[in-house]
C-alpha cells in the first residue's frame, strides 16, 4: 500500500461506527485478513471477528483480537467459562458481514444452510449484506460443485468479491487467490459510505404481474418481469429507506436482505397487503402491472373442454394506485406507472390527475427496447406540475436510479 493510500485510510474515519463482522475460514490466505481488519479499524469501523475452528491453524485469535480490539469468537461455548456466544445477536448486530477467506467447504455449507459452527450460524441469523471472498486452489474454484454453490449464494443475495489469478499455495498458477485486502476494503467502502438520505423514511413498492385464476391450473396474467420494481426497491434501500416490497409472481431474488418481501398472486391479495402498509409509508411506488379485471367466479375444478366457444365473465379489480391517491395524506409521496401504446403523454397525464399522483413514470411500447421484456427501458417522468423529463433507453437498474433521484428531489 502506498503512502497516500495509507494516509487516506488513517486520517478519514470513513466507516465511522459501521459494525462489521469479519468471518475467517481455514485457508492460507487468512494471513491477509489481518491487514483487512487493520484497514477497517483505521477507517473507524467496529469489527468483530468470527473464525471457523480450522482458521485457528492459519492465524491466531490473539492476532485478530488485538487488531480488531474485540474478543474473537470461534465456538458456541467458551471452553473456560462455559458462556454461550449468541449467534443471533451477533448476526443482527452487523451492518455488514465479510467472509474472507471463504473456503470451498464453508461456501458449500452456507449455500445449503448447514449450520455446524458459529460462523455459519451467524451467517444464517444476519439480515445485512454479506460479502464472500473465496480463496482456494484453481481446480477447486473451477469445480462445478463450487460454481453451483457460488451461483446459489449470489442468487440468494450474497455479494461476491471473486478470487484473482496468480500463484497459488499449491504452486499452481490460476484463479483462486483471495482478493488483496486493499481491494476488498475499497469495495466495502463504496458500499458502506453511500449517502443514506432516506434513512428515516419508509417505502412501499409493488412489482411484477398479478395472476388471476380461471381454475386451479389456469390464470390470466401479463408479461411483467418485476425487474424495474425490484431495482427501485433495492435503490431505495441503498438510499437508507426501510422498504417493503409486495411482489406478484416473478423469478427474481433481492440482493439487499433488509428489504421485507411479501409475495402475492392476485390483484386482491396485492390490495390486501398494500392496505396493511400504506398508512405508515412515506414513499409509495406502485410499479406492479396489476390486472384490471379478474375472473368473477373461478372454477374450483379444472374446466374440461366441451363447448366450441367459451366465455369468461370478468369483473373489475380495485385500482390500488387510485385508492392510495384518494387516501394519501400530506407528506406521503405517491408514484404510479403508465404503460401506453398510443396517445402516451395524454393518457399518462390523465392518470396522473385522476389518481392524484406526485409523478408518473410513462413508458411507451412504441419505443424500441422499452417495456416489460428485457433488461432495458425508456421512460418519461411527468410530475404533478406537468414538468416533463425524457430519459434515454437504459438498463432497468439505471432507470430505477433516475426514478429514485426524482423521489429525492420531491421528498
Ligand atoms: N394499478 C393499480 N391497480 C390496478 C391497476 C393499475 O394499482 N388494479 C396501477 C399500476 O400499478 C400502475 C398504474 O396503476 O402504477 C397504471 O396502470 P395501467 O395499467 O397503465 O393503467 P390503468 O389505470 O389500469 O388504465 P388502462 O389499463 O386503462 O390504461
Amino acid at each position: 500500500m502506498g503512502q497516500v493510500c495509507a494516509m487516506r485510510y488513517t486520517l478519514c474515519p470513513m466507516l465511522n461506527q459501521k459494525k462489521i463482522i469479519v468471518g475467517v475460514c481455514g485457508s492460507i490466505a487468512a494471513y491477509k485478513t489481518a491487514s483487512l481488519v487493520r484497514l477497517l479499524i483505521k477507517a473507524g469501523a467496529e469489527v468483530k471477528v468470527v473464525m471457523t475452528p480450522d482458521a485457528k491453524a492459519f492465524i491466531t485469535p490473539l492476532t485478530l483480537a488485538t487488531l480488531s480490539k474485540n474478543p474473537v469468537n470461534v465456538d458456541y461455548f467458551e471452553a473456560d467459562t462455559g458462556l454461550w456466544t449468541n449467534h443471533v445477536a451477533l448476526g443482527l448486530w452487523a451492518d455488514l458481514i465479510i467472509i474472507a477467506p471463504a473456503t470451498a467447504n464453508t461456501l458449500a455449507k452456507l449455500s445449503n444452510g448447514i449450520c455446524d459452527n458459529l460462523l455459519s450460524a451467524v451467517y444464517l441469523s444476519a439480515r445485512c449484506p454479506v460479502y464472500l471472498v473465496p480463496a482456494m486452489d484453481l481446480d477447486m474454484w473451477k469445480h462445478p460443485a463450487t460454481q453451483k454453490n457460488i451461483l446459489s449464494l449470489q442468487t440468494n443475495g450474497n455479494l461476491l468479491i471473486p478470487p484473482t489469478e496468480g500463484e497459488l499455495a499449491s504452486g499452481l498458477n490460476g484463479q483462486g487467490r483471495m482478493a488483496e485486502p486493499e481491494a476488498i476494503f475499497e469495495v466495502l467502502l463504496a458500499k458502506l459510505s453511500k449517502r443514506k438520505p432516506l434513512k428515516t423514511k419508509r417505502a412501499l413498492v409493488t412489482a411484477g404481474p398479478t395472476f388471476e385464476p380461471i381454475d386451479p391450473v389456469r390464470f390470466i396474467g401479463n408479461h411483467s418481469s418485476g425487474k424495474t420494481g425490484f431495482a427501485i426497491a433495492e435503490e431505495l434501500a441503498d438510499l437508507g429507506a426501510s422498504v417493503t416490497l409486495i411482489s406478484g409472481p416473478v423469478n427474481l431474488q433481492l440482493q439487499n436482505n433488509s428489504i421485507a418481501r411479501i409475495d402475492v398472486n392476485t390483484a386482491a391479495e396485492m390490495l390486501a397487503e398494500v392496505k396493511k402498509y400504506f398508512h405508515e409509508s412515506d414513499i409509495m411506488v406502485m410499479s406492479a402491472a396489476v390486472a384490471d379485471y379478474t375472473i368473477s367466479d373461478p372454477a374450483e375444478r379444472k374446466i374440461k373442454k366441451s363447448e366450441k366457444q367459451f366465455d369468461l365473465k370478468l369483473s373489475k379489480t380495485v385500482d390500488i394506485l387510485e385508492l392510495l391517491g384518494q387516501q394519501k395524506k400530506a407528506g406521503q409521496l405517491l408514484v404510479g406507472f403508465a404503460l401506453e401504446t398510443d396517445q402516451e403523454e395524454e393518457n399518462a397525464m390523465n392518470k396522473l390527475r385522476r389518481k392524484n399522483l406526485d409523478f408518473i413514470v410513462l413508458n411507451s411500447l412504441r419505443d424500441a427496447g422499452a417495456g416489460f421484456k428485457g433488461n432495458q427501458n425508456k421512460i418519461t417522468i411527468i410530475d404533478k406540475d406537468f414538468n416533463k423529463q425524457v430519459f434515454d433507453l437504459k438498463l432497468k437498474t439505471d432507470v430505477a436510479a433516475d426514478i429514485c433521484r426524482k423521489i429525492l428531489e420531491l421528498i
